[in-house]
């Protein structure tokens, strides 16, 4: 079987890793991929460029094709591999915009009494504003199409709000994505993420998970892709994935279904456990990064059968079970970012080195790799406790060399306050 994974991240090279473990998969390609994917071929093509993308695949004779990045399935990328009889995991266009657009998200959830924030939408600067002025502080705004994971502020007060309508409506600086705004009441609590498998009405639930997105230790600095995450999260319970389930993953499945847009492909919930129960903070569709890499490192089921199971309708649970335990990754970036950062820094990793290390902002100069992008790499520890799953992690990433090599002290230390008191 050959398969093509679209995309160039540590999410698509922990992806890559667990579909090569099923003997079926005997040649994958990556594209763009990354050259430390050394498990893949890499094609030379962008994602973005969908009669580029198709060729690609036709000529490869690609028998299934897996589509994770936010931007090619926002334009159709799936819709157009399986109009050529590609089999694809992932949503098509129009379920996609589930994520795509905020406000369409927004208006599905107060359809469907669905928990999320409360929200109100603008396209006028001087509406917005006096919208937002009645409002308690902090607020969120937050551009309505996709923004590289910048487009939403989190505002303490309110010139702070107000730059961020100004800057999306009548600056553009998001182009369109910023067309609309939506000002939404801002949630406290803890924040889990929750990926679901879902093939129409059947939503499988991987383990829960925790993002650390913010640039700093204890959460400071500016946002970022993320830079790292653990599982199973400890404040997700039982009992609140019994209420998740029932309020918030079925009702969101079955409201696809009812608007005729089933959705087909993995299903992020962003959520955040509020004293009133979870709500969402925002749906993705598609794999969460770096969650994935936590996530994945405890899967003990076929990863290739059960996106198969989605792709051809007749997902079941049981392609998916996990190992007990627990999984940090933790990210090295560039010095920098999310901000200018140097590229082009040769990177070194020590032997024996106990945690798979997933490449991401990676470059080949001379049959060495070098630096060439903010996240850098990924290391992925599991651990039959949380904290031994850190420890691991970070021991891990003291064998991980480059100039200007940046990560976070504090990945996990939430969760282990949450177990550990
Ligand atoms: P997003 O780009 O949609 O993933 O949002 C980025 C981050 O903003 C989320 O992970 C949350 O930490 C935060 N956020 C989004 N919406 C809200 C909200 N209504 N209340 C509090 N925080 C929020
Ligand atoms: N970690 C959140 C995301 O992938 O958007």
């Amino acid at each position: 079987m050959k398969i093509l994974v679209i995309g160039s991240g540590g999410r698509e090279h922990a992806i890559i890793r667990q579909l090569k473990k099923n003997p079926l998969a005997e040649t994958i390609y990556a594209l763009p991929g990354n050259p430390g994917m050394t498990e893949a071929i890499c094609l030379k093509a962008d994602p973005m460029d969908i009669s580029q993308v198709v060729a690609m695949a036709t000529a490869k004779r690609v028998d299934f094709c897996i589509v994770t990045p936010d931007d090619p399935l926002a334009i159709g990328l799936v819709d157009a591999l399986e109009l050529h009889n590609i089999p694809c995991f992932g949503p098509g266009q129009k379920a996609a915009m589930i994520e795509s657009s905020k406000l369409l998200a927004k208006q599905l959830m107060q359809l469907y009494r669905i928990p999320t924030a409360a929200w109100q939408a603008f396209t006028n600067t001087e509406e917005a504003i006096e919208y937002l002025r009645q409002q308690p502080l902090p607020v969120v705004v937050k551009a309505d199409g996709l923004a590289k994971g910048k487009g939403v502020v989190v505002a303490k007060t309110l010139p702070e709000a107000e730059t961020a309508v100004r800057d999306m409506l009548d600056k553009r600086v998001f182009g369109d994505s910023g067309a609309t705004v939506i000002i939404e009441e801002c949630l406290e609590g803890q924040e889990v993420s929750v990926m679901c498998l879902v093939d129409r009405y059947t939503v499988v639930p991987l383990l829960s998970a925790m993002d650390h997105k913010r640039a700093l230790d204890g959460d400071n600095g500016p946002n970022t892709g993320g830079m790292g995450a653990i599982a199973p999260c400890p404040f997700y319970t039982e009992e609140i994935a019994d209420i998740c389930m029932r309020d918030i993953f079925l009702p969101t499945a079955h409201a696809m279904m009812q608007e005729r847009v089933p959705f087909s492909g993995c299903l992020f919930f962003g959520l955040m456990l509020t004293k009133d129960g979870p709500k969402v903070l925002e749906y993705n569709a598609r794999f969460g990064d770096p969650e994935t890499q936590a996530v994945l490192s405890l899967l003990s089921s076929d990863l290739l059968e059960a996106l198969g199971a989605v792709r051809d309708g007749n997902l079941l649970p049981e392609h998916i079970t996990f190992k007990p335990g627990y999984a940090c990754c933790v990210v090295a970036a560039s010095q920098g970012y999310p901000g200018e950062f140097e590229k082009g820094l040769p990177i070194t990793i020590e032997e024996g080195i106990e945690a798979a290390v997933h490449m991401a902002g990676v470059a080949e100069e001379g049959g060495q790799l070098v630096t060439s992008g903010g996240r850098v790499l990924g290391v992925t520890a599991t651990g039959d406790t949380l904290r031994a799953a850190i420890d691991k992690a970070y021991q891990a990433m003291d064998k991980v060399h480059f100039n200007n090599k940046y990560c976070r002290g504090d990945i996990g230390k939430q969760a282990l306050r949450g177990l550990e008191g």
